[in-house]
C-alpha cells in the first residue's frame, strides 16, 4: 500500500475550509484541535492523511470534516444547477458551507440538468472524476424516463442500434439499453454523457421527456431512503460498485 500523504496541520485544516492559514493558527494554539485523544499545538506537524483522520481528528470538539480525497452521493433535486459559476440555487449550496470553501473543491461528476433528479457523484479527487467519467472507462448511468406521449415501440430497437444519431451531431451514439415500464415510462441505460442526452434521445423519437431522474450510477443505485437534496459520503465498497459493472 502506498504511503498516505502528509500535509502540515495548518495547510490541512485551512484547505478544508476552516479558515485563512492565520486563522487556523489562533484554532490550533488554543488546543481546539486533537489527533487520536491528544491535543495538537504545533501547527507545523506534518498530519499523514489517512482515510480515518476524520474518526481521529477533532476540531472545537467535532469529528473533522472528510479529508482530502472525499466523494459523496446527491439525491439532486429539481431545479438546482450542477456549477460552480452559474446564477440561481446551484448544487454546492445543498453542502455544508465550511465544504464549500475547500481546496481542492468539490466538484460534480459530470453534470445533470437542473430539471433532472437523483443520483449525483461529487468528489474533490480529480483522479477518481476522471476515472468515472473519461469515455473509455464505459461506467453506465439509469435513467427513470417519465414521456408525454406513449411509446411508440421502436424505441428499443433504435437505442440499441448503435447508430442513432442526435440532431447536430456527426457521430452516432453508443448503443443504449431501453426497458419499457408503462405506456409513457421507461428506464433507460446509457454509457455516454452527451448534453441533453436523454431528452434529445425521445425528442429524435417525436416525444418529450416530462420528468428525468437517474437512479443508478455503474452498479450504485440511489438508496431509497437518502431524500431529495440530502447526501451521504461514499466509501471504498461503494466506489468499487460505481466502477464495477462497466459494459
Ligand atoms: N440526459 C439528459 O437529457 N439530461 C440529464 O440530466 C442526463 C441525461
Amino acid at each position: 500500500m502506498s504511503k498516505a500523504p502528509s500535509l502540515r496541520l495548518d495547510r490541512l485544516l485551512s484547505n478544508l475550509g476552516y479558515g485563512s492559514r492565520r486563522e487556523v493558527q489562533q484554532l490550533i494554539w488554543a488546543d481546539l484541535v486533537t489527533l487520536d485523544g491528544n491535543v495538537v499545538d504545533d501547527s507545523d506537524e506534518k498530519i499523514p492523511v489517512t482515510r480515518d483522520l476524520a474518526a481521529r481528528m477533532t476540531v472545537d470538539g467535532e469529528a473533522l470534516d472528510p479529508p482530502p480525497g472525499m466523494a459523496l452521493m446527491m439525491n439532486k433535486p429539481l431545479g438546482v444547477t450542477c456549477s460552480h459559476k452559474e446564477l440561481g440555487p446551484l448544487v454546492y449550496a445543498l453542502l455544508p458551507e465550511r465544504w464549500r470553501r475547500r481546496e481542492p473543491a468539490i466538484s460534480t461528476v459530470g453534470r445533470l440538468d437542473k430539471e433532472t433528479s437523483g443520483l449525483l457523484l461529487m468528489t474533490d479527487d480529480g483522479a477518481l472524476l476522471h476515472k468515472i467519467i473519461a469515455p473509455r472507462s464505459n461506467v453506465s448511468k439509469r435513467y427513470d424516463v417519465t414521456l408525454d406521449r406513449p411509446l411508440r415501440g421502436d424505441e428499443m430497437k433504435l437505442f440499441a442500434s448503435g447508430a442513432m444519431m442526435l440532431e447536430g451531431e456527426d457521430k452516432p451514439l453508443l448503443p443504449a439499453h431501453m426497458e419499457v415500464a408503462g405506456d409513457k415510462r421507461a428506464y433507460v441505460t446509457i454509457s455516454e454523457g452527451r448534453y441533453h442526452q436523454v431528452r434529445r434521445m425521445f425528442a429524435a423519437c417525436g416525444n418529450h421527456v416530462t420528468a428525468l431522474h437517474r437512479d443508478r450510477v455503474g452498479g450504485l443505485a440511489l438508496p431509497n431512503d437518502l431524500k431529495a437534496g440530502d447526501y451521504r459520503l461514499l466509501n471504498e465498497a461503494d466506489l468499487a460498485q460505481v466502477l464495477e459493472a462497466r459494459a
